[in-house]
């Protein structure tokens, strides 16, 4: 064989870059994310804790028809049921993903080590768009925001935990300050993670390859670094 088309056969050949347990928690876990989102906009705005509430277009509760203010009453039940159902898809999917990320070594592999003068490096190359971008190799800036917002859904389940149940989790709700500032922690995971998700979205949107490659798990070979 000649060395181009060695070389073209290399090209050609494809590498695993995201493993499939990995991919199918994380669409799952994006679905999971915007069902409680949107749900839990509707039930703050039953009883917003802040002078605002979220435009009612934007959110998941089933229908209303005008019969009772939208913004307050209608809607809390169903958004409610959509509310625990996607916890129940976030908290078993999260648990999932957890533990083989930490069996598998795959969370050592991909996102240590990772360290401050790291993460301020990688920024500053990003803003001069001068990092490159091998699939399937996080550089420190994801690294640090995969781990953000790892811990932000782990705080999210307990804070939730904390002011759906303040009698049986008594001491959660205590660990947190109490029922209000559970409630106060709560939102402001949930700005965290919506802050992430306008980050994460314009990075994909900034390295497109990134989005069939996270689908398929595949990349050819000279633009991945494959995960075993
Ligand atoms: C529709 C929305 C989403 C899109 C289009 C998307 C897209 C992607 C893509 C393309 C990657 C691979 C990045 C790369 O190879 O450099 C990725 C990884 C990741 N995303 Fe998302 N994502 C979405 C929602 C979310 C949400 C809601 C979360 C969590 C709150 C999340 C957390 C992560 C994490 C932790 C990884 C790293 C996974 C690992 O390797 O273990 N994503 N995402």
């Amino acid at each position: 064989m000649t060395d181009i088309a060695a070389g073209r056969l290399q090209r050609a050949s494809k590498v695993i870059v995201h493993p499939l347990t990995v991919r199918i928690t994380h669409w799952l876990n994006a679905l999971a994310m915007v069902i409680m989102i949107m749900s839990g906009w509707r039930v703050y705005n039953s009883e917003p804790i802040f002078p605002f509430r979220f435009p009612v277009e934007l959110t998941l509760g089933g229908s209303y028809d005008g019969s009772v203010d939208v913004h307050n009453e209608d809607g809390l039940a169903g958004a409610l049921q959509w509310h625990f159902a996607g916890m129940w898809l976030l908290a078993i999917n999260g648990i999932v993903y957890v533990a083989y990320g930490i069996l598998s070594g795959h969370f050592r592999r991909a996102f240590f080590p990772v360290g401050p003068t790291a993460v301020l490096r990688d920024a500053i190359a990003a803003l001069r768009f001068r990092l490159p971008h091998r699939l399937g190799l996080y550089n420190a800036v994801q690294k640090a925001l995969y781990l953000g917002v790892l811990a932000a859904g782990v705080i999210m389940v307990l804070s939730g935990l904390a002011i759906w149940k303040p009698g049986q989790f008594q001491e959660l709700t205590w660990l947190f300050g109490g029922f209000d500032a559970a409630r106060v922690i709560h939102f402001l995971g949930m700005a965290a993670i919506v802050a992430f998700l306008v980050v994460h979205i314009a990075l994909v949107i900034i390295v497109p390859k990134t989005l069939p490659a996270m689908i398929t798990g595949r990349a050819s070979a000279h633009e991945a670094h494959g995960e075993d």
